[in-house]
């Protein structure tokens, strides 16, 4: 009887053993998780650039695509990201190219295009925003921040051409003036059209 006591109570304390092995191994795994996902998406193109990496919201891309209604020529999204708005404004027919550093997320957005059958309208490109030739775009994107949107400006004043439209999400330049507003708050999206 005190042996079969003794054997339940070593099996409960394993059992309690093996929980607990579980539960450090769980929260190892998450922060070694993070820890990877840090690393490959945000931290080594943080140190090459000032612009992490937050994906626009679905209210956001909304937006840009109620935007984009109506306007001819190709859209370029500067910073593409996951490329979901490279793929909405392909969605909606727009020879949309996107210009991203970060391989993962160029992976992931290529592969996104081409299971959408987007493959044709939406292009991925791994290269500096600032090395992207704008004269090509009727229309811009940007989900940029205040330090990268000063160093944008200037390039903006050389190679916008006329009628083209300009859209910065969240942030505005710094000192050009929006021709409209859609949204408030951090949800406003500042437009700039060239005349
Ligand atoms: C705020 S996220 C916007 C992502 C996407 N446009 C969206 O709205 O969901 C900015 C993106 O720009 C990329 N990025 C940062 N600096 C860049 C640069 N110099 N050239 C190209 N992409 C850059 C980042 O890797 C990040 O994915």
């Amino acid at each position: 009887m005190d042996d079969s006591i003794e054997m339940e109570l070593a099996t409960l304390a394993s059992a309690e053993r093996d929980r607990s092995f579980l539960l450090v191994k769980g929260i190892g795994g998450a922060v070694c998780l993070t820890y990877v996902v840090n690393t490959a998406l945000v931290f080594p193109w943080y140190r090459r650039s000032p612009l992490p990496y937050v994906a626009s919201g679905r209210s956001q891309v909304d937006r840009v695509l109620r935007l984009l209604e109506g306007r001819p020529g190709k859209v370029a999204d500067l910073g593409s990201g996951d490329g979901r708005i490279v793929c909405a404004a392909a969605t909606q027919g727009f020879h949309t190219d996107g210009y991203e550093l970060n391989p993962f997320l160029l992976g992931y957005s290529r592969l996104m295009a081409h299971r959408k059958g987007l493959a044709s309208l939406a292009r991925f490109h791994r290269k500096d925003l600032f090395e992207a030739d704008l004269r090509l775009y009727n229309n811009i994107v940007i989900y940029g921040e205040p330090l990268i949107l000063r160093r944008l400006e200037q390039k903006l004043a050389e190679e916008v051409t006329s009628g083209s439209r300009v859209i910065c999400c969240r942030y505005q330049l710094p000192t050009w003036a929006p021709t409209s507003t859609l949204g408030e708050g951090i949800e406003t999206i500042y437009v700039y059209d060239k005349v």
